[in-house]
């Protein structure tokens, strides 16, 4: 299937007010999302139009360096917001579903990853993703710096937690405590219904995969002689 350029998305949680993070704040942020998909756009069509018989490849500095890291930065800048903006305007409350059932198994206690995630939204420089591995159906909190680093391959986003200051500075101020009181907010703003339709396109995913045998270990046969 080819590429086909990004659009911003509409999200119920701009409809609706939200339990301390202000219609301003959401307005603003949706605008950094809608440049993340212009820049991502922009930079995948320079890659396509690339002449590559000509143009130089150089770990240095190159215009295909450059563009190529920018795209990851754009992309993912477009792929987390969707998440995170998808999965505000909800009720919030504790962990429902299969989601809690995962996270009951893998941190021993949901009450523990909540500790977790929270502490984990106090370490990161900018996100949080709370994501569901693709090999070994784990359920794990990772911290990512940017919008694109530390992410891990087959690791699908079910819950995303932006801590960049543009996410709370306005409602909550820029200090820890600030980030804090942001979190806690996000939490009783969370739609857990959309957390699991995630999991469930995740889980599928992984399902289909091992039906079509893609992680079965090739059979080792011993040399005979
Ligand atoms: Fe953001």
């Amino acid at each position: 299937m080819p590429w086909d350029e990004l659009k911003p998305r509409q999200f119920p949680a701009f409809d609706v007010e939200l339990d301390g993070i202000s219609r301003q704040t959401m307005e603003d942020h949706y605008k950094l999302y809608e440049g993340y998909a212009k820049k991502a756009n922009e930079c995948r069509r320079i890659l396509n139009e690339f002449d590559y018989s000509e143009i130089e490849g150089n770990q240095v500095y190159s215009d295909l360096r450059a563009v190529s890291i920018d795209y990851t930065f754009a992309l993912l800048g477009f792929k987390n917001h969707d998440l995170y903006f998808g999965h505000l305007g909800g009720e919030g409350g504790e962990p429902e579903g299969r989601f809690a059932e995962l996270v009951e198994a893998e941190f021993n206690g949901v009450e523990k990853w909540q500790r977790a995630v929270k502490k984990a939204a106090s370490s990161a420089r900018g996100w949080v993703m709370v994501g569901y591995d693709l090999n070994d159906g784990s359920v794990f909190n990772y911290i990512m710096d940017t919008q694109n680093l530390w992410a891990v391959y087959n690791m699908c986003p079910v819950l995303a937690i932006d801590v960049y200051e543009h996410a709370y500075v306005r409602d909550f101020g820029a200090t820890p405590d600030g980030r804090k009181q942001y979190v806690e907010a996000f939490f009783r703003n969370l739609d857990w219904d959309h957390v699991n339709r995630q999991l469930a396109q995740a889980e599928a995913a992984k399902h289909g995969a091992d039906e079509s045998g893609a992680r079965e270990a090739p059979e080792f046969a011993p040399a005979t002689g």
